[in-house]
């Protein structure tokens, strides 16, 4: 068998498997609701969510295991045409591994290459954009009241993502490539940028989650093409008994490299929009490459801790500094987004009855057990507000949207804004022990 052409595709069965039970499962629920279009979107959110997820963790976790093979191999003491070796536990069962420096003599029968889950994880992650963002740009994409129509708003979204790599790709044809420490300066600077010309356009939630998109798509591409063609290459050339040119190989181990430094970074991002605090502040740009950057210099410790495993982590020199530098830069960003309190929250005692009205005028509509906002099936996070007790019960989680950051209310058509002294209002209402009736 040509191991050129051995795609085992073992990611690929068992969860289009379970996309098509859950597409099933949505035909069924399709004909059993009311509403059934906003229902089909949450349906099709949930299966390509949890797809892109499975994809994602297939696709970093295997980066993350031949990163730590690479660094953990054993290189002293083994056979001329190896580079190292490996003894590991696992699962109740002792595996020896064999690294070649370039090619085994006679190659296997069977060849593992690993490349569907970084390119589903890239096609999964594109679609719930679509079905997140682009279905209606106007309600998550594009913060309140933006006079920019909603198809330009997707074409700078979906334009994004191919500007990143055009961008990556001439940074990378620099010298700047082989000097790692400035390419991560430049690099990073040019994420910061992006990031604030973005949010001229988007809400603080649409432009961390295409940062993520842009970076996902640098190493999504890397991998395509980039890495893959080049394992290719290395086939062929070791089929016919031919050595590769050492500088090419390097080149490829650089932009794989990069690969592995942007893991953490996008990982959060993908978590990101559970942290309104982060993307809803003024200067969320800072506290985005701040994260990034503490993020880069925790992956940096783990490759060089994993290189001197058997040092302790004292004698392994500067490298606790690197986690006191991460550790660093979270607090800036904790600072930075620590809430300011209003002195509003002095004013007079606010009634139950005030905070009733606001909310039933202003989040109601949406967050009820049968919302009646178009396009809502159910209560949006499980949030309801439909008596007293539900709404001082969530007293925090009120203050925490509407007061602390503006995430709430989302300002779709029909939902009045609410206003500067209405969020001071609930502010003070919970500062005064948030009493019910
Ligand atoms: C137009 C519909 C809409 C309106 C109006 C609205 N919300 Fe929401 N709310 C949502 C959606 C959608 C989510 C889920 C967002 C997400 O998953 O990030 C949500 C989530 C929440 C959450 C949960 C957040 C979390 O991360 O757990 C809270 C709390 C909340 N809203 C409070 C409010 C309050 C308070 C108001 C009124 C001031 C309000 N909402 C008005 C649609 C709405």
């Amino acid at each position: 068998m040509d191991p050129l052409n051995q795609d085992r595709l073992r990611l690929i069965k068992w969860p289009w498997l379970l996309a098509l039970l859950a597409l099933l499962a949505l035909g069924v629920a399709l004909t059993l609701a009311n509403g059934w279009q906003a229902h089909a979107r949450e349906w099709l959110n949930l299966v390509v969510r949890w797809l892109h997820i499975i994809y994602g963790i297939a696709w970093i976790g295997a980066s993350f295991y031949f990163i730590f093979l690479e660094n953990a191999l054993e290189r002293h003491g083994v056979r001329a045409e190896l580079s190292g070796n490996l003894w590991a536990i696992h699962g109740g069962g002792i595996y020896y591994l064999e690294k070649y420096k370039t090619a085994p003599a006679q190659l296997p029968k069977h060849l593992h290459w690993f490349k569907w889950d970084a390119y589903l994880t890239w096609v999964t992650g594109f679609l719930l954009l679509v079905i997140v963002y682009y279905a209606d740009p106007r309600a998550i994409l594009l913060p309140p009241q933006s006079p920019l129509p909603g198809w330009a708003a997707v074409a700078i979204a979906v334009a994004s993502l191919p500007a990143a790599w055009l961008v990556y790709v001439a940074l990378s044809s620099t010298k700047l490539l082989y000097r790692p420490a400035l390419f991560l300066l430049v690099g990073g600077m040019l994420v910061a940028l992006a990031a604030y010309l973005l949010g001229q356009v988007f809400s603080g939630r649409g432009v961390f989650m295409h940062i993520g998109a842009m970076l996902g798509t640098i190493m999504a591409a890397n991998v395509f093409f980039v890495i893959i063609p080049s394992q290719k290459k290395l086939v062929r050339a070791a089929q016919k008994g031919e050595a590769l040119d050492p500088e090419f190989v390097a080149w490829v181990q650089l932009r794989s490299r990069h690969n592995n430094y942007l893991t953490l970074p996008v990982l959060f991002t993908m978590i990101a929009h559970h942290f309104p605090f982060t993307y809803n502040h003024g200067a969320n740009w800072l506290i985005l490459i701040l994260l990034f950057v503490a993020g880069v210099a925790v992956r940096h410790f783990i490759n060089v801790t994993e290189k001197e495993h058997k040092r302790t982590l004292v004698e392994g020199g500067a490298m606790p500094y690197l986690l006191v530098g991460a550790a660093a830069l979270v607090l800036v960003a904790f600072y930075l987004t620590a809430p300011r309190t209003s002195t509003a929250q002095a004013d007079s005692p606010v009634p139950f009855a005030e905070v009733e009205g606001i909310i039933r005028q202003h989040c109601h509509m949406c967050h009820a057990a049968r919302p009646t906002q178009p396009g809502f099936a159910s209560a949006p996070a499980g949030v309801m507000f439909d008596t007293p007790e539900q709404i001082v019960a969530q007293a925090g989680k009120i203050k925490q949207t509407a007061v602390d950051t503006t995430y709430m209310p989302l300002l779709l058509p029909g939902v009045p804004p609410l206003t500067q002294e209405q969020r001071a209002r609930l502010g003070a209402w919970v500062a005064q022990g948030a009493r019910g009736p």
